[in-house]
């Protein structure tokens, strides 16, 4: 197990199309994996894509902490995921992304989809997801089509510092 090193923003690592996971349960993969789940763990993120780490594959670990949601998610690899939007209904909540330090924006995201992609054993794997669960899923999948976060912005007034905007509390 590794900590690895989190690219940021202007890394062009972050702004590639990522390539299918050719094997899932190649052992190079769960290495890549377990590393990454530390990795995010360490940092107190509930996503991390492999771009984010320098690795230009389709895949991403998430979880969500008990204190988090109501439903806590235990951490868990999605390889070569994809999902379906669930009905038309769109949220609007908080983002922030371990590749843009410090800042936060609120952001418009599908509010229930459902999911698939393989675990590290090769296992399919498949879940519905709504609210913070859907919103991460969502996140993380346009890390692996080199978008992040700002260009989903809908209301740039809500982009700034994290502790600049808890000074002036918002919807
Ligand atoms: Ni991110």
């Amino acid at each position: 197990m590794a900590l690895l090193k989190i690219a940021r923003m202007g890394h062009p690592v972050l702004t590639h199309l990522a390539e299918p996971v050719a094997d899932p349960t190649d052992p190079a993969i769960r290495r890549l994996v377990q590393d990454m789940l530390e990795t995010m763990l360490d940092a107190d993120g509930v996503g991390l894509a492999a771009p984010q780490v320098h690795v230009p594959l389709r895949l991403f670990v998430f979880h969500l902490p008990a204190e988090r949601a109501e439903a806590a998610v235990p951490p868990t690899a999605l390889i070569n995921p994809r999902f379906t939007p669930i009905g038309e209904d769109i949220e609007t909540g908080w983002e922030g992304c371990l590749s843009i330090p410090g800042l936060r924006a609120r952001v418009p995201r599908h509010a229930r989809l459902c999911y698939e992609g393989t675990d590290q054993e090769g296992q399919p794997v498949t879940g519905e997801a709504e609210g913070l669960l859907a919103r991460i899923i969502q996140h993380e999948y346009d890390h692996l089509d080199g978008v992040m976060y700002p260009s989903r912005i809908t209301d740039f007034a809500t982009f700034g510092f994290t502790d600049e905007l808890a000074r002036t509390p918002r919807a």
